[in-house]
């Protein structure tokens, strides 16, 4: 990532809005909350969210099958989920679509949680889209298009294979080899005028409205042969692009798309609980693959807990485990079993449980049960990949 880049962090912090450290975030003249898909996003505030970008706070009686995240509390918000909700309901056609950028061979424990989101509508009938999004990491990551296309085959297909999509179930494509992608890019540009775009992005940089334009053809590409409702599951960092589609959607008169449903998944905290993580920060994070262990463990030792000064008020009042990033990691992405979760909570409130024996029982064992098996599962689909006709 350049400088440039970590320069634009921005904050979205609970009592002011106002970012500490100074220009890092935009605030429009109507005091709207700007998040940039491009810099570091920081969210305490979910409930403001939700009002300025006018999502709906999600309603899990309405959605089938509820899924581990929804049931949890990471799934907070969403955008017109009761269509995706009656096409389930009714076994009508939908579709789910998501987009990796092929900059880096790792992937962030927040794509995690919209894999899993992805795996969720997969189950329940999405037409499921993937994309490579090679033009938006040449546009803004500098990464080239072959390079790009490289990296994606030998990790991050496989690796969202590794995660849990079904590969005969999921259409993989690359946005610079896709020319309705590219086609409906340049319909999406007229649509939209250039102070718009600046009030939703906090800039007009030629490469954000290059990417950002090129990502309006993947959201309606799957409508082009067939008019459906389509769910986009997403972190909040992509929240602005949801919002331009939805906008563009009612103007595309000669088109006649549904605008795109979207769900939306909490961020995962920094290990030492100093911040929530969105994809560019380095400190203090586990990714996917970790392939030293050791530094893992080291890693996931240190983790913010929930607990008291003293072991004796510890086991005298219990621990915190909503103020506890170990559990938070277990919740959102280790531990997939019910029981189990519920077992460490309440060993937890309980004061039967000290961290030091949580973290070594929960937090670490299950962590490298998580990463044991995505490292056969990753082996495994990438020989699928292979056959897959990419080459
Ligand atoms: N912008 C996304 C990212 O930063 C990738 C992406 C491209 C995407 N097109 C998309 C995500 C369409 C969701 C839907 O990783
Ligand atoms: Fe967190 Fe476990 Fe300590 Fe509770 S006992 S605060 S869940 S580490």
């Amino acid at each position: 990532m350049s400088n440039k880049m970590e320069k634009e962090k921005k904050i979205v912090s609970k009592k002011s809005f106002v970012e500490p450290k100074a220009k890092t975030m935009h605030v429009s003249t109507e005091q709207a909350v700007v998040v940039d898909p491009w810099g570091n996003t920081l969210v305490e505030d979910y409930s403001r969210l939700i009002k300025e970008f006018g999502m709906q706070e999600f309603n899990i009686k309405e959605m089938p099958n509820p899924s581990n995240q929804m049931k949890r509390g990471i799934i907070f918000g969403g955008q017109d989920l009761g269509l995706i909700a009656e096409a389930i309901k009714k076994k009508k056609k939908f579709y789910c679509l998501t987009g990796i950028m092929p900059s880096s061979q790792k992937i962030h424990l927040g794509t995690e949680a919209v894999i899993q989101q992805v795996k969720y509508f997969q189950e329940q009938g999405a037409i499921t889209f993937v994309l490579i999004a090679d033009v938006e990491s040449q546009a803004t990551r500098k990464v080239l298009i072959e390079e790009g296309k490289k990296r994606a085959l030998e990790f991050h297909i496989p690796a969202y294979i590794a995660l849990g999509l079904d590969p005969k179930k999921t259409i993989f494509y690359f946005q610079s080899e896709n020319k309705d992608v590219s086609n409906l890019a340049v319909v999406c540009s007229q649509k939209i005028t250039e102070n718009e775009f600046k009030a939703i992005y906090g800039s007009v940089h030629p490469s954000k409205v290059m990417s950002a334009f090129t990502q309006m053809g993947d959201i309606f590409y799957p409508q082009l042969k067939e008019k459906m409702p389509g769910v986009i599951p997403i972190g909040i960092d992509q929240a602005p692009h949801i919002r331009m589609a939805r906008d563009i959607a009612k103007r595309l008169k000669e088109y006649d798309f549904f605008a795109p449903s979207a769900c939306y998944n909490k961020y995962t905290s920094s290990l030492d609980g100093s911040f929530k993580m969105s994809k560019n920060e380095n400190i203090g994070k586990i990714e996917i693959p970790e392939n030293n262990r050791i530094e893992m463990e080291k890693k996931l030792k240190k983790a913010l807990t929930g607990g008291r000064a003293t072991a004796e008020e510890q086991r005298k009042k219990g621990g915190q485990p909503e103020k506890c990033v170990a559990y938070e990691y277990c919740k959102n992405h280790f531990i997939k079993n019910d029981s189990v979760l519920t077992k460490m909570y309440q060993d937890c409130l309980s004061g039967k449980n000290l961290c030091g024996e949580c973290k070594q029982k929960y937090l670490i064992e299950y962590a490298i049960k998580f990463y044991d098996e995505f490292d056969k599962n990753f082996e495994k689909s990438k020989k699928i990949v292979k056959k897959m006709g990419f080459y």
